[in-house]
């Protein structure tokens, strides 16, 4: 890369863009190089999903949104750990492969080779089955918002094919990658959403056998962008981004689908919160982009709080441009926002609490639409603007203190999740799990942080024999999964 990168920064992009390589190969094996001691009592499996592949024979993709999804599963024995890694096989992924070519626009910047006429009114797009995925149920789901899960066997990872719960969900119906589970009834309650000039929201409930025994949908005026949601006792809420989408630019092939979003600086932010029985009530709020929710809870019967990472600018990049030269010092930080929503008299005040570009936050699985203390996130290693995500942090709300482990100079870290340890009383007793890309090997990581003392060396750093590319989303199960077979493969 010919870029160059300010003497300060705490990275080279050569460094960075080296963690966009494809993996094309499938892997199954014991991780056998590991620093540290894994702990006995963390027992279970941690799925990731995120494009594993962002080229076809050589044609990049040029945003790594349209790269194909790619599971991985780490399973954590209490004395060993296992790896393996596999393509989610939706009907359009093993066309390009029979084919060897593009065939498929991408929503995000990858038109299909051949210019305006090769893209013109060509609105299919593949199911990238790409951002997160979920078990639930005995059903193992790798999610992209834009159409229907793909069923997967957790063991193996094998695709089983589109997840349509027995019918309930039409096949290729938007189901949100971002689902939230309720701690209470262990039931996941998700989303679906189809834009529009005016747009449709579907409201879902998985329960615990994975059956889904709850869907409503709901019309709201305005093109709808939503990527998560936050779910409290009593609310589903989303924060509709005021964007509109110039479709034209996209129907005639011009442009890709992501890059004809644009935030209207002059609209305010709707903010949708619908109740037990589906009724709609709205608050509005200065514009920001927001792409993940933090947590949200009910502080009194009037009073909701949200806490979010907001964008003062959609963050989108320019048309046929490729992702890895993008320019960091013109992309919007992200930074961590509290808002109060008062719901007697219909206003939201709002408040800045972590000040550092910021994406990928989570907390304590039990903490999920009840108040929490800690957030962990991924966040730039120093600076006020923006780059790629080299540390992890964690905030604790109540004292307003934070704490990083940053990998910088050469390691990139991934979305960090919390796993409780059995037993553990304390809200951050557990650990914090992320994969890093590690430049300087040009292998990936599965770093275990202690989450009480995260500055501190890791518990465990398991190193993988190859690299993962940068990942999206990913959650953790105590159920230990794995292929029978597997002893016998190293
Ligand atoms: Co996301």
């Amino acid at each position: 890369m010919t870029v160059a990168v300010p003497n300060q920064a705490s990275y080279t992009r050569a460094d960075w863009c080296m963690g966009y390589e494809s993996l094309k190969t499938e892997h199954s094996y014991w991780i056998d190089d590991i620093d540290g001691r894994l702990p006995p009592d963390l027992v279970g499996t941690l799925f990731r999903n995120g494009p594993g592949q962002l080229d076809v024979n050589g044609c990049p993709y040029s945003h790594p949104f349209d790269g194909d999804g790619m599971v991985s599963a780490i399973t954590f024995t209490g004395d060993r750990a296992h790896f393996q890694n596999r393509y989610v096989r939706t009907p359009e992924f093993e066309a390009e492969q029979k084919a060897g070519r593009i065939l498929y626009r991408g929503v995000f910047g990858t038109p299909k080779p051949g210019g305006w006429l090769a893209n013109v009114f060509d609105l299919r797009t593949k199911n990238l089955a790409n951002t997160n995925v979920v078990y639930q149920g005995d059903k193992l789901l790798a999610l992209w918002e834009a159409s229907a899960p793909y069923s997967l066997s957790p063991d193996t990872l094998a695709t089983l094919g589109e997840e349509t719960f027995d019918g309930a969900l039409a096949s290729g119906q938007s189901f949100t990658a971002h689902p939230r589970r309720d701690p209470e009834t262990g039931d996941l309650i998700a989303f679906g959403v189809k834009p529009g000039l005016s747009s449709t929201i579907y409201l879902y409930r998985v329960d615990d056998r994975g059956q889904l025994v709850e869907q409503t949908s709901h019309q709201v005026p305005g093109f709808c962008f939503l990527h998560d949601f936050v779910i409290t006792p009593n609310y589903r809420i989303f924060f509709q981004n005021p964007v509109s989408f110039n479709a034209l630019p996209f129907v005639f092939g011009l442009k890709s689908a992501g890059s004809c979003v644009v935030l209207d600086p002059k609209a305010k932010t709707q903010i949708l919160l619908f109740d037990r029985q589906g009724n709609l009530h709205r608050l509005e709020t200065d514009p920001c982009f927001i792409f993940h929710h933090v947590n949200a809870y009910e502080a009194d019967a009037n009073t909701l709080v949200v806490e979010s990472i907001c964008y003062e600018d959609y963050p989108s990049l320019e048309s046929g441009r490729d992702f890895r030269d993008v320019n960091f010092a013109k992309v919007p930080p992200a930074f961590v926002y509290r808002f109060t929503l008062d719901l007697k008299r219909d206003r939201v005040s709002k408040k800045l609490i972590f000040e550092r570009s910021c994406e990928f936050p989570t907390v304590h699985p039990d903490k999920v639409g009840h108040e929490h203390r800690y957030t962990y996130l991924g966040s730039i290693a120093s600076g006020d603007r923006n780059a790629p995500l080299q540390a992890i942090t964690k905030i604790d709300g109540v004292s307003g203190e934070t704490e990083s482990h940053s990998f910088a100079p050469r390691g990139f870290i991934s979305e960090p999740l919390f796993i409780p340890r059995p037993e553990g009383r304390a809200e951050d007793d557990g650990w914090v799990v992320t994969v890093i890309f590690d430049a300087a090997h040009n292998r990936s990581d599965v770093v275990i942080l202690d989450a009480q003392n995260i500055a501190d060396a890791p518990v465990a750093t398991l190193h993988l024999k190859h690299h993962i590319p940068y990942g999206l989303h990913g959650s953790f199960t105590t159920e230990v999964f794995g292929d029978r077979q597997r002893d016998s493969d190293t």
